[in-house]
């Protein structure tokens, strides 16, 4: 008997509706030299992944979804020589490779070796939204002890990242979420939560060092009263307006998030030795796909949503 040469894949041939989204049959790829072959066995959900397969960021067709993944290594191009055969590995995707499929490949430096006390649904739930928390906070904000941050949509998938690190730097913490999440944020260790429903934050909050922004709209616009002079409003959606900054004496900054395989091993020490929790609320199949995006795009899903690809 040969050996198999496809892969199950959720893939799009166009953009659209959660109805575009094909579990397929296709070609397993090849890893090209400075790639390796991973079998996946978790692949995490973000809501980056339903903006693509609307096409709010235009990539060529068809494509595989998907960004977070974690599994095996199956197979290494020539120039890998950090990772071996077997070993397990979590991380993102490498260009037109995509999480929700039973192989993807990937560039060492955008993998870290998964722990062993760390689960591949954990650590599929980790890359994007953790690296986003850690990259917005420390790399962009330079956020440090004892200085004050309130988080956007603290139980979110970044936002829940956002707030454990934070604390853990030593930071006052605030948050926003609805009473549903209310319990939830404080567990992960914020001091303060606001019910963004029935509060106003910016009446509620002020002197803050950082404000981390996942909304955007006029979220990102009534914040910028409670920065103190000298804070910077950090935004994963929406470029701030550079003359609002200056009118407040801060800085406001766009940050997109960049595959980091050595931030992603220092972040998974964190969960393996308890300082961070993962909170993965929803497990489905790889043909749960269509219901993992939906429940995504309805912007309230408390944690992280994960696709275990057995
Ligand atoms: N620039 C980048 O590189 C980058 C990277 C990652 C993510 N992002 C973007 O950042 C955003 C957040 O990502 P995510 O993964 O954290 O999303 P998510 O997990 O889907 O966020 C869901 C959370 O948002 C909360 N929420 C919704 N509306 C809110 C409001 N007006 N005020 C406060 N909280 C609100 C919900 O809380 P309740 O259910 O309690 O209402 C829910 O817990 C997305 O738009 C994503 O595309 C950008």
């Amino acid at each position: 008997m040969t050996a198999k040469t496809t892969m199950k894949a959720v893939r799009i041939h166009a953009y659209g509706g959660p109805d575009v989204l094909q579990l397929e049959e296709m070609p397993r790829p090849e890893p090209r030299a400075n790639e390796m072959l991973i079998r996946v066995q978790a692949a995490g959900v973000n809501p980056v992944d339903w903006k693509i397969r609307e096409g709010h960021f235009p990539a060529p067709l068809p494509l595989i979804m998907g960004i977070d993944f974690s599994g095996k290594v199956e197979s290494v191009g020539r120039e890998i020589s950090d990772y071996r055969v077997g070993d397990a590995v979590f991380g993102q995707v490498a260009d037109e490779s995509g999480g929700y499929a039973e192989y993807v490949l990937a560039v060492a430096p955008s993998v870290a070796r998964k722990p062993e006390g760390l689960d591949d649904v954990r650590a599929a739930a980790l890359p994007v939204a953790s690296l986003t928390a850690w990259q917005a906070l420390f790399d962009t904000a330079g956020l440090e002890a004892g200085q004050k941050v309130l988080i956007h949509a603290a139980a979110g998938g970044v936002g829940g990242f956002a707030v454990q690190f934070a604390k853990w730097k030593g930071a006052h913490v605030i948050g926003t979420a609805s009473a549903d999440h209310a319990d939830f944020v404080r567990q992960l260790g914020a001091n303060e939560v606001i019910d963004y429903r029935k509060t106003k934050f910016e009446e509620a909050v002020r002197d803050v060092d950082v404000v981390l922004d996942t909304i955007g709209g006029d979220t990102q616009e009534r914040s910028w009263r409670v920065l103190k002079r000298g804070g910077t409003l950090v935004s994963l959606v929406q470029p701030p307006a550079q003359e609002k900054a200056a009118a407040h004496g801060a800085r406001g900054i766009l940050v997109r998030q960049k595959p980091r395989g050595d931030q992603l091993a220092k972040i998974a020490d964190l969960v393996v030795s308890g300082k961070i929790k993962v909170t993965v609320e929803t497990v489905l199949p790889l043909q749960g796909a269509r219901k993992a995006q939906e429940l995504s795009q309805t912007g309230h899903a408390g944690g992280k949503i994960v696709l275990e690809v057995k």
